[in-house]
């Protein structure tokens, strides 16, 4: 199990400290006054003020510091203004360690109806019930701070790949915009921080004019956006190289909505701190999920009568206590406890491996370490 106290207490001001580097990779702990991110870290996705199927106290007994939180989906339901007369969105749902909120930009591209995009911000209407909105970067930053977030993104423009090296240009440069407005409206919040989002799509000088600029506008810490939508993994790794150097060293860089496993150790070594994806949540209420020894999917009917848990080595109970045929009962008949169980040993899983990356990257020992987890996953399930 890891200890929940990290070293490192929590400060007053948003601060970032490296404690070692391995390669490009880093460790070190992000500071502000509600705690401690260790970094690399992986933060559960509680898109409506919920990550699914899981108690707070769970998620955070897993080892996560951090959680995400969406603008888009709490905007619209339950509204920023009524969890602020609620007391904020530590207090709403119970989760009193730092949370992040990504801006909205990205999933009213992904969700909303009739969108429409100007240098002013976006209109749509919901995907709930229909009702227009507008997402200004200015509004973006006062939903953030109505939640009461501790990391508020810049409001962007997130293009899908492939496309036209115009068309990534264009959203690169308005992201960049939207940028300066954000930072305006954010002010100065010694505890918080505003970061801003590289964009260009998969052209490398875009990406290099994306992360020159924002590093120019000396933001708290860097997003890399744009990624994981829709290309190859060698493309997605040749972008985080291309930005890296551009990204100022003393600050933290959060590579948004991604990964699997796989993709999160290669961007660890590519120097990326922090991560967020719906990969292991959602995986888990679909039945599928991640270990020591690759990817299992317990719909599978060889598990049926199979007696051994997940993981008997797992310090998560949901991986060591129930049987996989128990586990492919609960899901074959849709049960909610199925989808707990599963969210469980994935979130365990991504918490144990963020863990097993800080390690290694403080004990010199990076290269080893994905070399023998990369071991695990290919010798398969025992
Ligand atoms: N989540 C995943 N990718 C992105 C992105 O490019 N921008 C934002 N705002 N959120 C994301």
């Amino acid at each position: 199990p890891q200890a929940l106290q990290p070293e490192i207490a929590a400060t007053p001001e948003f601060t970032f400290k490296v404690a070692a580097r391995d390669g490009a990779a880093r460790t070190g702990a992000i500071s502000m006054p509600r705690g401690v991110i260790r970094t690399p870290a992986f933060m559960p996705v509680g898109t409506a003020a919920t990550v699914k199927g899981m108690y707070p106290e769970q998620v955070r007994a897993l080892g996560a510091d951090v959680v995400l939180g969406n603008t888009y989906h709490l905007m619209l339901r339950p509204g920023a203004e009524r969890v602020a007369k609620l007391g904020g969105l530590h207090k709403f749902m119970n989760w009193p360690h730092p949370i992040l909120t990504d801006s909205g930009g990205f999933q009213v591209m992904s969700l909303a109806n009739l969108r429409k995009l100007t240098e002013e911000g976006v209109t749509f209407r919901s995907h709930i019930d229909g009702s227009k909105h507008v997402l200004t970067p200015e509004r973006s930053v006062e939903i953030q701070n109505l939640l009461g977030s501790d990391i508020v993104m810049q409001l962007d423009e997130c293009v899908a790949l492939p496309c036209e090296e115009k068309v990534a240009e264009k959203a690169m440069r308005l992201s960049l915009r939207w940028a300066e407005r954000c930072k305006t409206a954010f002010g100065d919040h010694p505890g918080r921080a505003l970061f801003g989002i590289v964009q260009g799509g998969d052209v490398p000088h875009l990406r290099v004019e994306s992360a020159r600029e924002l590093a120019a506008m000396d933001l708290k810490g860097y997003a890399v956006g744009g990624l994981a939508v829709g290309e190859p993994q060698d493309v997605m790794l040749a972008m985080i190289e291309t930005v890296e150097p551009h990204l100022p060293q003393e600050k933290p860089r959060y590579l948004m909505g991604v990964g699997t496993p796989d993709d999160i150790v290669k961007s660890v070594a590519r120097g990326i701190d922090m991560f967020d994806c719906v990969m292991p949540t959602r995986a888990g209420r679909h039945g599928q999920i991640f270990t020591r020894f690759g990817r299992m999917n317990l719909k599978n009917a060889k598990h049926a009568e199979d007696p051994r848990p997940i993981d008997e080595q797992s310090s998560c109970p949901a991986a060591n206590s129930w049987s996989r045929a128990y586990l492919h009962h609960l899901v074959k008949a849709e049960e909610m406890l199925g989808k707990m169980l599963l969210t469980w040993v994935n979130l365990a899983y991504y918490q144990d491996l963020m863990a097993g990356l800080r390690s290694a990257i403080a004990a010199g020992r990076l290269d080893d370490f994905i070399a023998e987890t990369r071991e695990g996953w290919e010798r398969g399930e025992p």
